[in-house]
């Protein structure tokens, strides 16, 4: 597949996988997002201060391409979390070795109901996900749950609003989406109980995609 993001929204029904990827089209767009995120993936992550005690869980896991890379980083746990059967599917089979070593573990699940402990892990990630969580401040407060003391949530979105830009909002509708602007993130995480809530946006040029973008990432302290 093209690596170019306007060709591949050009298909929508390969698009619509995004927010819950299932069959042979979401096996595709899971293939395209773990090449296409993963310089926002990286960018995102450069923000954070991993040591290797940290216990990581990611929200939205897709194909499991940012818990194989947190298994590099910590020493300790990293476990995953999608609705998806086929993002769980595809998020095993990729971290099988660490499953198998008893430091990773992947559940299917809405974030809105973890089946976890209070207070286990010390970061929690949500790459290209939070456009589709069906009630933004309870499920931040699901994942502040599930967040030890001081531990922290990274949300990491390439979609930002833009103004009077027609395609995005023809997106947003047929994904069901919802775009979220950095006061908007900053607000969700205070009402969720959320503080130190802290934003980066970078523009720029992105290597693997070829195209100009605007990403967004925004780290908050529970
Ligand atoms: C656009 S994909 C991003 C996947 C991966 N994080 C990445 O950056 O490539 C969004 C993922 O979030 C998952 N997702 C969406 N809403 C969710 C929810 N409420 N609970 C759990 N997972 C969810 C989808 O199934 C999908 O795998």
């Amino acid at each position: 597949m093209d690596n170019k993001k306007t060709e591949y929204i050009e298909n929508p029904d390969l698009f619509k996988n995004a927010g819950n990827p299932k069959g042979e089209l979401g096996n595709e767009l899971l293939d395209w997002m773990t090449i296409n995120h993963e310089n926002l993936a990286k960018w995102g992550i450069s923000h954070l201060e991993i040591t290797e005690e940290d216990v990581i869980l990611d929200i939205g896991c897709g194909s499991g391409v940012n818990i194989e890379r947190f298994l590099k980083m910590t020493e300790n746990k990293v476990c995953g979390i999608d609705y998806s059967h086929l993002a769980v599917k595809r998020s095993v089979q990729l971290n099988q070795k660490a499953i198998d070593e008893g430091r990773c573990e992947i559940t299917e699940c809405s974030v809105s109901a973890m089946p976890f402990d209070d207070a286990l892990f010390d970061i929690a990630t949500a790459f290209e996900t939070v456009y589709f969580w069906p009630d933004i401040v309870n499920d931040l407060r699901e994942v502040r749950r599930v967040l030890k003391d001081d531990g922290v949530i990274l949300i990491c979105n390439e979609a930002v609003p833009k103004e009077d830009d027609g395609r995005q909002k023809e997106l947003s509708e047929l994904l069901g989406m919802t775009i979220y602007s950095e006061d908007e993130l900053d607000e969700n995480l205070r009402h969720a109980g959320f503080s130190e809530v802290i934003s980066f946006l970078k523009e720029g040029h992105d290597s693997v995609t070829d195209e100009t973008v605007t990403w967004l990432c925004v780290i908050a302290r529970k």
